[in-house]
């Protein structure tokens, strides 16, 4: 099986410096060499180069911060996305701050428009552009993917709402803004929160969750891992952490559990910020998010 790897430098999404060394970090401590180990010929041409957008030229529009960068590089990152997953290779994504997932699910929707997406996440990241507080485009992706927003924004014509409250699920939920609670609930979305990984165990939520959104296990899945889904103690080094998160196993469960179903068509490993936290804490969350997409890809434990 073919992958490939699309490094995301960008963190334009959110306001914290660092989120764009994520990527580089993630490559330089081996992961390319360790998912070639597991069987898959794997190719990296180098980090994404964004073009530019000056801060000058990229006032905000209503509250959203950076809106004309952010969709120019979910654009780009899309067309990638895409034309990897139109040739039958996986797309390993790392960003970078999860404003990117608007174009890792928009160019998987546009081979797959039948695909389904497991987002694993402390945060909902639904916020649309009347219910988002702070502006940062990386709590809002889901919404554009949905087609939720009520106010067009030219920017944005170019995401295609293909994606529809059935086929979304969500674990590891734990700070949901007001906005997205009512918008999860007005349109029926799938969610499991920490609450249902402490009632149910991690065996059953992944259970609950394909059932909902991939009920025939027909559908082609893109997993989106944010890896402040983990506890902070786990992955300390994220620009937005929540305490009471997945543990290391739970986390690595979803990702093997997906892999499993044979069904997995892009992958996306996001919000790994070095910067954040000192340096042993940075070389873990590191770690833990090479080991996140090993398991995706086929790592066993036996
Ligand atoms: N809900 C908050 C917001 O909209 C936090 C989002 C955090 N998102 C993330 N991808 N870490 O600003
Ligand atoms: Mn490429
Ligand atoms: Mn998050
Ligand atoms: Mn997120």
């Amino acid at each position: 099986a073919r992958g490939q790897i699309v490094g995301c430098p960008f963190s334009g999404g959110q306001p914290k410096l660092g989120v764009d060394q994520g990527p580089i970090h993630l490559v330089n401590a081996g992961l390319i060499d360790q998912l070639k180990s597991l069987g898959w010929k794997v190719n990296f041409d180098g980090h994404h180069q964004f073009e530019e957008v000056n801060a000058q030229q990229d006032p905000p529009i209503g509250v959203l911060k950076n809106p004309r960068l952010v969709s120019k590089v979910c654009k780009a990152v899309a067309d990638v996305v895409g034309s990897h997953v139109g040739r039958g290779e996986l797309p390993v994504t790392i960003g970078g701050d999860h404003s990117l997932a608007m174009g890792t699910i928009s160019g998987t929707l546009s081979h797959h428009p039948d695909a389904c997406v497991i987002w694993i996440d402390a945060h909902a990241d639904l916020n649309t552009v009347e219910t988002t507080t702070s502006g940062n485009i990386h709590g809002m992706p889901v919404s554009f993917l949905l087609g939720l927003n009520k106010t067009p924004i030219p920017e944005y014509a170019w995401v295609e709402p293909r994606l529809t409250p059935d086929r979304i699920a969500y674990i590891g939920l734990r700070d949901v803004d007001a906005g997205e609670k009512r918008l999860l609930k007005e349109n029926g979305i799938k969610a499991f929160s920490m609450h249902e990984v402490d009632k149910y165990g991690i065996g059953a939520v992944v259970e609950k969750a394909l059932d909902a959104v991939n009920p025939k296990r027909d559908r082609p899945i893109h997993l989106s891992f944010d890896v402040d889904a983990l506890d902070p103690s786990v992955a300390p080094s994220t620009g937005t952490p929540v305490r009471g998160g997945l543990t290391f196993r739970e986390g690595h469960y979803i990702c093997e559990a997906v892999h499993e179903t044979g069904l997995l068509v892009a992958f996306d490993i996001m919000e790994v910020n070095p910067s954040l936290a000192d340096a042993d804490a940075a070389k873990a969350t590191v770690a833990v998010g090479c080991s996140l997409v090993r398991s995706a890809l086929g790592e066993t434990l036996l």
